[in-house]
């Protein structure tokens, strides 16, 4: 039998028992002493004031940000997503490379949209991974209201860790934030206006500290960090925002970087971070201060000039037990260069710890990957908006991502011609920028080198579903061939997004032994929306069965619609919710027709 959750509040609990068929069919494929957990997730909105302006976001069980999904190498998750949205949605879980199983990516190209009044339930194991993730919402810039939450996967006891068990451990979620909805700001780039400046910086869903009157307004609620003196944390920070590269530095304390997207790195002192879009670093920070007041967190823009951007500040507190009273005095420095310098050559210390193991006990660099040939290379240019057909579009090597109303992997799984082609140049091309679902072919098994070059004003990240790859090299300039005279063949990091910097390039390698059909995009929302991402397809072409069959619980769109049934009809799950046990279990029912009423 099935005990669901029945508590409002995420709550989850383990489980070795078979459930749907399609559950049964997933634990063929795990080891049995791998366990379940589960999860029961209502996406809606709730009313926040994060700036202190009323207005919709979007939470996960009622929580901005949404609970931390906490699991541990190799375990299966099991999460069913209601969809309290007015909105078509589908949740990614960003960083877990799904072996084999693109089903459950959560992306515009492996699933049908779940719509709204419909729930729809994940079921992926998180093998042979750890570190700091998250999930978001990945459709109709969902992202910029919110919906999302932190992915913490802790290794397996017989696993060493490269540093003592902290005394604690915090996520936090630094990001850019509009008063506006996200379906104002979607309008607004469709029709080409910019974003702006932001409205502020959140950090966990709240708006700065007041650290300078005449800037932050009185009655902003902040977030405050509680720690013990002489302890070290480890705090795992994720720039969740849409378009803005944030530094990230605690008052007076050092940032220990320990890991980042699932590797552990060289472990190194910085005062400060360059976080962009997308990407997740785990710091370990002890508290060795005196404790003379609290102290500052702060999270404020990178690579801006603009008055208007003075009022975009994060600021959250780091308070001592023995605190001897508020934080008080200016913000600790921001790195002063406007250009890139510092910040790509600090994104180039980030090293690989070749000596520590991470899921598994061989150590993370026996994967020599400066030893394997390449076999395919990729050199991806981005360009800023454009108009292209009259619409506003941005574009990779000149393609502007079409997404089919069928996804490509339901519509490579039914043998659907004409949905997409495999065709996606390795080269910008001399003619002109198209919109189309063009697809890279990638060989299963191969090498690939892929160079992005970044031809906007902004810096931009990347990110690949499926797969960490190598962060081998970054520049300034235009990348040649002789550009890889300056690779680290031997200690880059390995991750799954990475920064470009305007008029830079940065080059990755990954090795394609994940079959499925998986998402390249700019983390930045305003780029991503407007097109620029792609799909790679790896096909196993042994056999077919190397992926996971096809789940029984597919929703079908597009040309696939007429397989699909309806669900019940459309639910209400606010009003489900309220009484959760009573939908749930015999005995409920029973009370349900004795008294016919919800009693929770
Ligand atoms: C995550 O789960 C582990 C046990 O699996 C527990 O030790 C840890 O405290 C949890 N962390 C959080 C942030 O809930
Ligand atoms: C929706 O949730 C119900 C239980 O609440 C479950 O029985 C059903 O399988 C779910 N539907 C899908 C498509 O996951
Ligand atoms: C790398 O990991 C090893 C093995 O856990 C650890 O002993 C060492 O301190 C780490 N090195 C650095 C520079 O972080
Ligand atoms: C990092 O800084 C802390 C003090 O905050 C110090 O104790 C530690 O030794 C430093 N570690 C490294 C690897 O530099
Ligand atoms: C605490 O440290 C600060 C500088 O970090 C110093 O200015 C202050 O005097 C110290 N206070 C005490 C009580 O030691
Ligand atoms: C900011 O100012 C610097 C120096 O004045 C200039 O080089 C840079 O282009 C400006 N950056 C932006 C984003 O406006
Ligand atoms: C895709 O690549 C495979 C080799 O990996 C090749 O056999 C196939 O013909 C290619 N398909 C297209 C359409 O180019
Ligand atoms: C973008 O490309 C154009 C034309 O190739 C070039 O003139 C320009 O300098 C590039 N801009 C950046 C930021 O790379
Ligand atoms: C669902 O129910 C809640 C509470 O009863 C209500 O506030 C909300 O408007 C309903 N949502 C929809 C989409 O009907």
């Amino acid at each position: 039998m099935y005990i669901s959750s029945s508590s409002s509040s995420s709550s989850s609990y383990y489980c070795c028992i078979f459930w749907f068929n399609w559950v049964l069919c997933l634990i063929s494929f795990s080891s049995a002493t791998d366990p379940y957990v589960f999860f029961d997730w209502t996406v809606s909105y709730v009313t926040a004031s994060p700036l202190g302006v009323k207005q919709q976001v979007i939470g996960v069980e009622g929580q901005f940000p949404g609970p931390i999904l906490n699991v541990t190498t190799n375990w299966n998750v099991v999460v069913n997503v209601k969809n309290n949205l007015d909105e078509p949605l589908l949740l990614t879980w960003n960083g877990i490379q799904q072996r084999k199983n693109a089903w459950q990516d959560g992306v515009s190209g492996t699933n049908c949209p779940i719509p709204a009044g419909w729930n729809w339930t994940y079921q992926f194991q998180v093998k042979d991974q750890i570190g700091s993730f998250f999930y978001f919402p990945s459709l109709y810039f969902q992202r910029a209201a919110g919906g999302y939450g932190g992915i913490v996967i802790n290794n397996r006891d017989v696993i060493a860790v490269p540093f003592e068990t902290p005394d604690g451990d915090i996520t936090l979620f630094i990001s850019d934030w509009y008063i506006k909805s996200h379906k104002e700001l979607r309008e607004q780039v469709e029709s080409g206006v910019g974003l702006g400046a932001p409205d502020g910086i959140l950090i966990n869903g709240f708006g700065p500290y007041r650290y300078d009157s005449a800037v932050v307004p009185d009655g902003i609620a902040f977030q405050t960090i509680y720690v013990d003196p002489g302890k070290t944390y480890r705090i795992r920070v994720h720039n969740i925002g849409i378009s803005t590269s944030l530094n990230f530095r605690v008052q007076n304390h050092n940032l220990l970087l320990v890991e980042t997207e699932g590797s552990y790195t060289v472990q190194q002192n910085y005062t400060n971070m360059d976080i962009h879009v997308g990407q997740s670093y785990s710091f370990l920070v002890t508290m060795d201060q005196n404790a003379s007041s609290d102290y500052y967190i702060v999270a404020s823009p990178r690579f801006v000039n603009s008055s208007a951007w003075t009022k975009a500040i994060g600021v959250a507190i780091l308070h001592y037990s023995n605190s001897l009273g508020p934080a008080s005095g200016p913000l600790p420095d921001p790195p002063n260069e406007y250009d890139t310098y510092f910040s790509m050559n600090q994104a180039r210390s980030i090293r690989w710890n070749v000596s520590a193991g991470a899921a598994r006990p061989n150590p993370q660099g026996s994967f020599k990957y400066g030893q394997i040939t390449v076999t395919d290379v990729y050199v991806i240019l981005n360009r800023p908006p454009e108009l292209i057909d009259g619409k506003w579009r941005t574009t990779l090597n000149g393609i502007s991502y079409l997404a089919p109303s069928t996804p490509l992997k339901l519509a490579q799984q039914f043998n659907i011609p004409g949905v997409f082609k495999l065709d996606f140049p390795n080269r910008l091309m001399n003619r002109p920028a198209k919109v189309d679902t063009s697809v890279i072919n990638g060989t299963f098994k191969g090498f690939m080198e892929i160079i992005f070059q970044n031809n906007d004003t902004t810096v931009q990240s990347y990110h690949l579903d499926g797969y960490a790859f190598f962060v081998v090299g970054m520049d300034n300039g235009v990348w040649t061939e002789n550009s890889r005279s300056t690779y680290n063949k031997w200690d880059g990091v390995a991750r799954c997004t990475t920064q470009v910097f305007p008029g830079a390039w940065t080059a990755i390698l990954v090795s394609l032994d994940n079959a499925g059909i998986w998402n390249l995009r700019a983390q930045n929302l305003d780029s991503w929306h407007l097109g620029q991402e792609v799909y790679l397809s790896v096909v196993n072409p042994d056999m077919d069965k190397n992926e996971l069959p096809l789940p029984d619980n597919t929703i079908y769109c597009g040309a696939l619609s007429s397989l699909q049934k309806d669900q019940a009809q459309r639910v209400n799950f606010s009003r489900a919710s309220r009484c959760p046990v009573a939908m749930k279990t015999i005995l409920a029912a029973v009370f349900l027709a004795l008294f016919g009423t919800c009693f929770t």
